[in-house]
């Protein structure tokens, strides 16, 4: 059985590709932060498909949290599945939201790079030991990097280190079989930056507008993707940064 570890499964794309993999039999362990339901809600619907999920919780902006939350895994790998290293690491979990940047704290700063980038980048560093040789990295990354959207400059480049940092991986991992790839989205329709899209549903029509595809994206759009790339179809793809926006900006 493969197993896979998702960060930020409790909402939005993280819990759609949690559920997604569930369904193709994957294994998933994922974790949340504040929204426990989610996250438990999540694995029941794994679970009631017949798959194998856990929850846990974990700040991935906290990097002084790793060596224990490692640990954990390594206990439940142990326990629940008697197995010692697991096949799939999605650093999915992100935060977002838009400010000017004549505004920009560097408190916001840090928020955003420790969530975005060095989170994943150390995150990945001390799971890397538990990660099975032919195993996968998928790094959730934006398709704000290839934009300039004004109010979103320290998002853009959070997330254009995990993409550059991507590659890097995919190089300096590749003596152990493992692929590193990117998936960068336009927007979906998830609780990113507060829940913006439930307090502003006017954003929706004309992002949709902007999309080649005539809608805006769901969180399956993205998670189908994600457990499609993990899949053996995909397996002479490394060091890609794949786009999945419907066309938006085309
Ligand atoms: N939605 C979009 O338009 C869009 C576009 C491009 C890229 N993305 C990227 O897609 C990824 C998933 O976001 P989403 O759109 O699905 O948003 P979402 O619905 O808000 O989900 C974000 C997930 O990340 C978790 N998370 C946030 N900060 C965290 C932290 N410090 N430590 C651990 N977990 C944390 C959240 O956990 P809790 O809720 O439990 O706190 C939640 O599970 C992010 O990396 C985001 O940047 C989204």
């Amino acid at each position: 059985m493969k197993i896979a570890v998702i960060t930020g499964g409790s909402s939005g794309i993280g819990k759609s590709a949690a559920i997604q993999l569930g369904q193709r039999g994957v294994a998933v362990i994922l974790t949340y932060r504040g929204q426990q339901a989610g996250a438990e809600a999540a694995m029941n619907e794994i679970e009631a498909a017949g798959g194998s999920a856990l929850a846990l919780k974990l700040d991935v902006s906290r990097v002084s949290e790793f060596a224990g939350f490692v640990e954990q895994i390594k206990d439940l790998l142990q326990t629940r599945w008697q197995q010692s290293q697991f096949d799939y690491l999605v650093n999915n979990a992100g935060m977002g939201g838009g400010m000017p940047f004549t505004e920009i704290s560097e408190d916001y700063y840090d928020q955003i790079f420790n969530t975005n980038f060095k989170g994943p980048f150390f995150l990945t560093q001390a799971l890397l030991p538990l990660l099975r040789d032919g195993g996968q990295i998928i790094n959730v990354s934006s398709n704000a990097t290839q934009l300039a959207t004004p109010g979103f400059s320290a998002y853009g480049a959070s997330k254009a280190a995990l993409s550059c940092a991507t590659r890097y991986l995919a190089k300096e991992l590749s003596p152990r079989g493992i692929r590193v790839n990117a998936v960068s989205p336009g927007p979906v329709v998830t609780n990113l930056a507060d829940g913006a899209f439930a307090k502003h549903p006017e954003y929706i029509e004309p992002l949709a507008a902007q999309t080649a595809l005539g809608r805006i994206g769901q969180p399956d759009d993205v998670g189908r993707l994600i457990a499609a790339l993990l899949s053996e179809d995909c397996r002479w793809v490394t060091a890609q940064d794949i786009q999945v926006s419907g066309g938006y900006l085309l």
